[in-house]
């Protein structure tokens, strides 16, 4: 693999083919009909990689994963909707304070970060409310890379006859769902995560009547995705500065998703990647904050060795130096450092990032092994 230095095994910006880095080398007209084409075959493939073409839209939206997720909570949540917000980590606490922001009224149900929320703990949930309209869930928890079980939520939800919005920012194109067996309001997604594009843009499935009944929802001008979504099916633009270059890569990026196999592939390799930071981190005695049966081959948390030598700052720009980007922990209780599986990376490159972290640890006299 050709891969820029240095490698960063964090959930995004996370490393890119040199590939995908050279399609930004070209500029790219916003009116020009061969950018608007790349744009429509964005779309269409994206939509296809869940399988939603019949059922929903794929609308684009400029700026990071957060933007796309209030655009759809602000468009799709009607003003005197009311929102479920299931919280196991920090994306979840943002969910809820999109809602605040917004002024669309919500609960919340928090568990524990290393417990995911069943179907059962929103059945009740869903029982107890009836004024609750939606249901706005983390599929991949990436503050610690815990996994929700999104096909039984969704079934409850289904049942209740209420909406499910999914963030599926670190999951998708990774970890399969089809948008025909698990129903969903919208799920959103952007360019820079499992999809190995560079960030700048984020997109929405959106399922299509629930779209067509969103004018007038949004209290935002450029965030509001029914008028995103209509001017670009009127036009074949995006509305406002299109994120040209990050279409471009993204667009390179999704050719290579193909080659390498799309969506079982992908897995695949993220799976081997995990499994081959775990093993190798178990061999230099650094504990998974998580389960095995709950960790998603997205994103690992380690807790940070017990050893007062140790301080994040030191171990991250020591590993920098030897070439590895790390992520820091975002738990509150226990202290805690993050290790991606995702990007353009192999299991190969995952054993030499842990050999790199093996060497620091026995440079700061940390670890003896
Ligand atoms: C689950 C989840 N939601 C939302 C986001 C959006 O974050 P940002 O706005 O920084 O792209 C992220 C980013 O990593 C994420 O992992």
């Amino acid at each position: 693999m050709s891969i820029a230095e240095p490698i960063l095994l964090t959930p995004g910006p996370l490393t890119t083919s040199a590939r995908t880095r050279q399609a930004m080398m070209v500029d790219w007209g916003s009116w020009d009909d061969r950018f608007n084409q790349l744009t429509a075959s964005l779309c269409e493939q994206l939509l296809a990689i869940l399988n939603g073409a019949a059922t929903h839209h794929c609308v684009p939206l400029q700026g990071s994963g957060t933007f796309a997720v209030e655009a759809a909570i602000g468009t799709l949540v009607p003003r005197d909707g009311k929102v479920l917000v299931l919280i196991n980590g920090a994306y979840g606490k943002r969910l809820a304070k999109i809602c605040e922001v917004l002024g669309r009224s919500f609960s919340t149900f928090e568990t524990a970060e290393d417990e995911p929320t069943t179907a059962a703990d929103v059945d009740r949930l869903l029982r107890a409310d009836s004024t609750l309209t939606h249901v706005a869930l983390i599929h991949c928890e990436t503050s610690t890379g815990i996994l929700n079980p999104l096909a039984e939520i969704a079934e409850v939800v289904e049942q209740h006859g209420k909406r499910l919005i999914i963030d599926a920012m670190s999951s998708f194109g990774a970890l399969p769902v089809d948008a025909q067996k698990v129903p969903f309001d919208a799920l959103i997604a952007a360019s820079g995560k499992c999809l190995e594009g560079v960030p700048g843009m984020g997109f929405v499935f959106a399922r299509k009547d629930s779209l067509a009944a969103a004018a007038g929802n949004s209290n935002s001008l450029a965030m509001d995705l029914f008028d995103q979504h209509a001017y670009m099916q009127k036009t074949g633009q995006w509305r406002f500065t299109p994120p040209t270059h990050v279409v471009a890569a993204l667009h390179e990026a999704l050719l290579q998703y193909n080659e390498e196999g799309g969506l079982p592939a992908r897995h695949a390799r993220y799976a081997a990647n995990c499994q081959a930071l775990m093993e190798e981190m178990g061999k230099l005695g650094l504990r998974s904050f998580l389960p095995a049966a709950i960790q998603a081959p997205i994103i690992a948390t380690f807790h940070a060795p017990q050893d007062p030598r140790y301080q994040f700052k030191d171990f991250y720009e020591r590993v920098k130096a030897k070439g590895y980007i790390l992520y820091p922990g975002k738990l509150t209780q226990v202290e805690t450092f993050r290790v991606g599986c995702i990007g353009h990376v192999s299991p190969d490159e995952m054993h030499q990032a842990v050999a790199a972290v093996g060497e620091v640890l026995r440079e700061m006299e940390v670890l003896e092994i």
